[in-house]
């Protein structure tokens, strides 16, 4: 078992707000599990409870306890991995109306008490085809949810199952539930209670993607003294419908196990080819530090999405293998400037290049790396050297000019978010653009192709920064590698920031004002005060919010690129991943 999963357990051991039973270990409690019954007392108020069943990761059950302060929601799943992912994040944000349950659902009358809940959501449970007694909107399931579930309580079902979907209508039908609300194409239609689409998960993009249909129903489940299960035949779907637990598309399992495949030779192929740059020449003090900070690991995202982008159009990585290691090292390069500039002593957990050496070894060090990054992508077929080193160019000017704005607004106390945006587009989305396009030319892609590919890496770039402003408040120094907090002690302008200062009463802003004034301070004080601020404006879930809007936009332009979708698979998976990830 990985290490990862080793913290993982021991996490969800010690969250306050995470219960784990197995149905052997509530056999084993001499007394009733602590909470039936007494949920308000978890909570401390009286309000309505909500349960997701089968939630994955916890998104929804996170998603919308954002949403509806005014109500408890509580995640159940018996995947604890998985669940772990919503159970910190909830925990970090102290969101205080979730909690999360890890256990079998067929035993979930055991945490209830009669009454005790008021809505089920079911999002996107498997369809059990061939076990009825297993689906969770059959009639043995709403016997068991109505034990505890108060008269009028309203089921929720979201699938991408065309079966699931007229089973649970017919099922609804024959024991006279009243339907809310129906509709099998939710984001093809009129619907828009934009609260619930604006919840639509990376995954539920996913499957948009690959061209499904959405559907939703929610109905009131009334008290019943019998249960009709329907009798009627509903055709199978031709596809295996996506569960949480099953993330890729239409593809066969074995085809999904290739493309993860895939994707992992591209990654040991990039770091197998980077530990080959020799950097171990004179003199050492120029070049020890460039060997430093690349063998310090990192994700690789620029590469990596450079060589898939060549891949979309060619099966020769070795079309855009040496562009891929420039824009490593031309990233690189931007960090040791940028450590310099924020004053930052951590990078991928290790100390930074000015702090081990110092500023002047970093300066030089890095200029060396640029003009190191120039060499690397000129070794390419002649006829793309001219159209990679004009985007590469641009790019990399365009770098300076955020990192300019970046530097500038630290000063400045009315920064827009459009001013924001721009800026974050210049010092972080246009090197992921531009990635991408630099690929796709090495890979023989048509102009326009080269420009879509662009335009995804420019909303990958705008969400994949927004996440970083989000993780240098909320993430864990062990994962991120930087110290948490850096960009609140040096008042960088960051969507949480310019958020908080546009959303805060008077009074809240003056307070965020009077600490970004402060010369002198203790970090951890300011750190606390200032996060206090942010998760009582909530400016997180504005953050996740636009997060995914970009994440959104996109997909849209990767989707019109002119090749098989089943092609894009480890693009699509990747922009998705890179929104969950905590490093
Ligand atoms: C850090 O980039 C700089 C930003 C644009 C936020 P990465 O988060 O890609 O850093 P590494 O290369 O994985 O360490
Ligand atoms: C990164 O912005 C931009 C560049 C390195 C060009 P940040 O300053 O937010 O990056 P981190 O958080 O230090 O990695
Ligand atoms: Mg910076
Ligand atoms: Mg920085
Ligand atoms: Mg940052």
């Amino acid at each position: 078992m990985g290490k990862n999963k080793l913290q993982k357990f021991s996490d969800m051991e010690e969250f306050p707000h995470v219960f784990q039973y197995t149905y052997s270990a509530l056999r084993e409690l001499s007394q009733p599990f602590e909470y039936k019954g007494k949920w308000s007392s978890f909570f401390g108020n009286d309000r309505p409870i909500v349960l997701e069943l089968g939630c994955g990761r916890g998104e929804y059950t996170v998603a919308l306890a954002r949403m509806y302060p005014d109500k408890n929601f509580v995640g159940v799943d018996i995947k604890g991995s998985r669940m772990w992912a919503g159970a910190k994040e909830s925990f970090l944000a102290e969101m205080k109306n979730v909690a999360f349950i890890r256990t079998n659902i067929e035993i979930i009358s055991e945490f209830f008490a009669k009454d005790e809940v008021s809505e089920i959501w079911l999002t996107f449970p498997d369809p059990q085809m061939k076990k009825v007694r297993k689906r969770l909107t059959s009639t043995r399931f709403m016997e068991l949810y109505q034990q505890f579930v108060r008269p009028e309580g309203v089921i929720h079902l979201k699938t991408d199952s065309n079966f699931m979907f007229r089973y649970t209508e017919e099922m609804v039908k024959a024991n006279g539930y009243e339907v809310l609300f129906k509709n099998d194409d939710l984001y093809h239609s009129d619907f828009s209670d934009d609260k619930i689409l604006s919840i639509k998960t990376f995954y539920e993009q996913q499957w948009l993607d690959r061209g499904l249909t959405i559907k939703y129903i929610k109905f009131v489940m009334n008290p019943k003294s019998t249960f009709a299960e329907p009798d009627v035949d509903i055709e199978y779907d031709s596809y295996r419908s996506y569960n949480r637990s099953k993330r890729s598309g239409k593809d066969s399992s074995k085809k999904n196990t290739d493309m993860d495949d895939n994707l992992k030779n591209v990654q040991q192929l990039f770091k197998a080819r980077l530990a080959g740059l020799n950097w171990n020449i004179q003199p050492n003090g120029l070049y020890d530090p460039i060997g430093y900070v690349l063998s310090l690991g990192g994700k690789r995202i620029r590469p990596v999405t450079a060589l898939l982008a060549c891949q979309l159009f060619s099966d020769d990585l070795e079309k855009a293998m040496n562009q891929a290691l420039a824009l490593e090292v031309f990233h690189n390069f931007t960090l040791l400037h940028d450590d310099i500039m924020d004053k930052a002593d951590l990078r991928r957990g290790n100390p930074t290049v000015h702090k081990k050496w110092n500023d002047n070894t970093a300066i030089l060090s890095g200029d060396a790396m640029l003009i190191k990054a120039y060499q690397l992508l000129a070794k390419c077929e002649p006829s793309v050297l001219k159209p990679i080193l004009d985007v590469f160019s641009e790019t990399s000017v365009g770098v300076c000019e955020g990192q300019q704005y970046d530097m500038e607004f630290e000063s400045r106390e009315n920064v827009s978010l459009p001013e924001y945006m721009e800026m974050i587009r210049l010092k972080t989305a246009v090197l992921l653009a531009g990635s991408l396009k630099i690929g796709a030319i090495c890979g023989g892609a048509s102009e326009k192709d080269a420009q879509l590919l662009y335009e995804f890496g420019i909303g990958i770039g705008l969400a994949f920064q927004v996440k970083d402003d989000i993780l240098d408040v909320y993430g864990d120094t062990s994962k991120f590698g930087k110290a948490i907090g850096g960009d609140i002690c040096c008042n960088k302008k960051t969507y949480l920031l310019i958020t908080a200062l546009e959303k805060a009463d008077p009074e809240t802003k003056a307070a965020l004002l009077s600490w970004m004034e402060k010369a002198q301070f203790d970090k951890d004080e300011k750190i606390a005060a200032v996060t206090g601020i942010y998760n009582a404006l909530r400016v997180r879930e504005n953050a996740e919010t636009d997060m995914q809007t970009y994440y959104n936009q996109a997909v849209d332009s990767l989707r019109q690129v002119s090749v098989e979708e089943d092609r894009k698979s480890d693009l699509y998976g990747l922009a998705e991943k890179l929104l969950y990830r905590e490093d």
